[in-house]
């Protein structure tokens, strides 16, 4: 049995690498998660929203539906698209997704031919650098500084890749750096993107969770072009195990993500898009966020003080105002993959930030994250990691 070569551009994950060697450990202080808090589901409201899901609409919970949704969920999400979200668009921009990471997955598959060039920002989320992959796209990095994407950095890279068909960016809290763009740095990317025929994916699984400053406009709200295609999702907010996301893009693009779509899962499971429903229609989301962006502020801002505490000066750290990480940069020279044995035999995990390079990785960098963690094992654990970062900067 031969694989495709598509099978061979795929990558292990540096993620499940780290998670491998800490399975089990129940002692294990990990910085190295990716989830938001299970303790945060509201789950007696899901329960609740459950019941009365089933009393009402028995079978048709558990039946086939349209590959594009589940009719009152796609109302739902027009009328949070236009009146929250501030982006205009009908029924007709909308396809509702199983994880935004089934987006990545057709966006991929819609714009990409081998030797393509997409242009990520330079760290990146992983998972989406390894759902562009395996279609033999090349990856340009393009670096952020604290307001966003550098201008000048994108100007050059399009200049330079004119086979580049799309940009895909986290303007809001991205993973791994915690980052989030300006107002001014999001008008001057759509205005530099709208000299090129390019598809640029907006990922935004974070947004919600801003926890310091006011929200700033999406890429799609900025987009006079029908460019960008957006991506929402529940996973950070209600439940990553729902599988419920969506897109907003221009009807060619929501149409053609449909299309796949029916050939990839043929819908998103009936029953947690019924159920996100009920839940939407019985519960208060803005609530509920509310609660989430609480508890991973105060989170959030203990482990920025106790890295000011207890980390060496010359490290490097994002003070994010929201989502689920930071992101930290150990002088150069050193390699945090291994230190990560150090840490491991301290008791403490974290995510060697190496892998969230499209190409050559930075070696002397690291993802923590925050959501996971209670508050004295961000005290205890950062305060060890001090100790262990000291010992390797002499
Ligand atoms: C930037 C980014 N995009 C997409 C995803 C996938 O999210 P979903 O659960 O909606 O598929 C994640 C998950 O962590 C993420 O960090």
């Amino acid at each position: 049995m031969s694989f495709s070569k598509r099978m061979s551009r795929i990558k292990p994950s540096g993620i499940r690498a780290v998670q491998k060697r800490i399975a089990g450990k129940s002692d294990m202080i990990s910085f190295a998660a990716g989830l938001p808090d299970p303790a945060l589901y509201p789950l007696e409201d899901l329960r609740k929203a459950a019941d009365t899901m089933l009393e009402k609409e028995g079978a048709t919970a558990f039946a086939y539906g349209l590959t594009k949704g589940y009719g009152p969920l796609l109302d739902y999400l027009t009328d949070r698209m236009n009146n929250r979200e501030h982006v205009e668009c009908t029924k007709e921009n909308i396809c509702i997704l199983s994880g935004s990471q089934q987006g990545l997955g057709l966006a991929a598959m819609t714009f990409l031919d081998e030797g393509d060039v997409v242009i990520t920002e330079n760290p990146s989320y992983l998972g989406a650098i390894n759902a562009f992959r395996p279609y033999g796209a090349e990856f340009v990095g393009v670096d952020t500084d604290d307001d966003g994407i550098v201008i000048e950095d994108l100007e050059r890279a399009l200049e330079e890749n004119p086979k580049t068909k799309m940009i895909y960016v986290i303007p809001n809290f991205q993973n791994p750096t915690g980052k989030a763009w300006t107002l001014e740095r999001r008008e001057r990317f759509m205005e530099v993107v709208a000299k090129y025929d390019v598809a640029v994916v907006e990922d935004n699984p974070y947004g919600d969770l801003r926890f310091k400053g006011e929200p700033l406009p999406h890429l799609r709200a900025l987009d006079k072009k029908g460019q960008v295609i957006y991506l929402g999702s529940f996973s950070k907010i209600l439940s990553p195990g729902m599988r419920v996301a969506w897109t907003c893009a221009s009807k060619e693009v929501a149409t053609a993500f449909e299309s796949l779509k029916e050939t990839n899962d043929l819908q998103s499971p009936e029953l947690t898009q019924m159920l996100t429903y009920y839940y939407l229609k019985m519960f208060d989301l803005e609530k509920h966020i509310e609660e989430i962006q609480v508890v991973y502020k105060e989170r959030c801002e203990l482990m920025v003080e106790m890295i000011q505490k207890y980390f060496p000066a010359e490290i490097k750290y994002t003070d994010p105002e929201g989502g689920m990480f930071l992101w930290l940069e150990l002088p150069e020279g050193l390699d945090s993959d291994a230190i990560l044995d150090d840490a491991l035999a301290a008791g403490i995990a974290y995510i060697p930030g190496e892998s969230f390079f499209s190409f050559d990785g930075v070696k002397n960098t690291i993802r923590m994250n925050f959501t996971m963690v209670k508050d004295d094992q961000i005290r205890d654990g950062i305060r060890i990691l001090g100790d262990v970062f000291r010992k390797h900067i002499g």
